[in-house]
């Protein structure tokens, strides 16, 4: 009985080497190395090669070493019916918390133009922005969207969210479904969107809902590139109506050189850096549901295959 590490970065030895030192009982391969695929009952996955997954015929479950479980279900060739689950991880959500105040306060105080401006030699102060003046508008309200609600209230900013299901957070303005959405978009001077990226929420960060945004407005998207249709940011970055945009995550990745974001001064770039699981932390929970699977109980955060997160 083993567990299979499937994915195209330089990680797998790292992952590998945390679980076997945590439990050196189980057996961890490397999907490039040579092992008994019909022995495997586990893939932890992330970004695994399209049609790796089918392989293994007698997977127990699939897990997600990350928070999101998008790229499996794109994968049309992963095995039906499996159970899938996904990190929920106290650090993967503060990580991404700190990430996104980072940039709320970068534009709220002009960091990147500034340093543009230095670039340029040019001093010129712009106008002074403070919290509250801003609404921070954060769209999912999951694991992620709810702990930067709590710290965004810490700083005494003005946090609302929007979710597909009714959430209740203590202090923060929620709004609902479609129904509420426009509501929820006219007041976020700043957007921050934290969605899984499913069939539904492709392609939402789009010109229907810049519109909608008060002017001046700042996109920060720390989810997953397919929620942003690029051309509408840009558009409505160059006609004035979106001030700037700080992006994590991108269509393809790395972002392609010929991509016009790299050349947009009022738009940041980081290499999806936001928030990656750190495996001291995810790993006790990979093996929890390891254990769990080997009992025959259920397993902990297990994914909806309807709704694709
Ligand atoms: C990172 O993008 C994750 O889904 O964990």
């Amino acid at each position: 009985m083993s567990i299979v590490i499937i994915r195209q970065d330089d990680k797998i030895e790292l992952w590998k080497t945390a679980i076997e030192t945590a439990d050196p009982n189980i057996k961890v391969y490397s999907y490039l190395e040579p092992h008994d695929k019909n022995l495997v009952e586990v893939a932890l996955v992330w970004k695994h090669p399209k049609g790796s997954l089918a392989a293994y015929s007698n997977l127990k479950y699939i897990a997600s070493t990350g928070a999101g479980v998008d790229f499996i279900f794109e994968d049309e060739t992963t095995p039906k019916d499996l159970p899938i689950t996904r990190v929920v991880d106290t650090m993967l959500a503060s990580d991404m918390s700190e990430y996104v105040l980072a940039a709320i306060f970068s534009f709220l105080k002009h960091l990147n133009g500034y340093k543009v401006d230095q670039f340029h030699k040019v001093w010129k102060p712009r106008p002074y922005y403070r919290i509250s003046d801003f609404n921070i508008g954060i769209m999912g309200l999951g694991a992620l969207g709810t702990v930067l609600a709590k710290d965004l209230l810490r700083f005494v900013f003005k946090p609302q969210g929007w979710s597909n299901s009714k959430k209740v957070i203590q202090g923060v303005t929620t709004y609902q479904g479609e129904t509420e959405f426009g509501s929820f978009l006219s007041t976020s001077q700043v957007l921050v969107c934290l969605l899984p990226l499913t069939n539904k929420t492709t392609g939402i960060l789009n010109a229907g809902i810049f519109e909608q945004l008060p002017i001046g407005a700042y996109l920060i998207n720390a989810a997953r590139g397919g929620h942003l249709v690029d051309q509408d940011l840009l558009d409505y970055i160059d006609n004035g109506h979106i001030a700037g945009a700080t992006l994590d995550v991108f269509h393809q990745e790395p972002l392609p050189l010929t991509h016009p974001f790299w050349e947009n001064e009022k738009i940041n770039i980081t290499p999806h850096y936001a928030s990656v699981s750190d495996t001291d932390s995810v790993v006790p929970q990979l093996l929890e549901n390891y254990g769990r699977m080997q009992r025959g109980e259920s397993l902990l955060n297990l994914v909806s295959e309807l709704k694709g997160y």
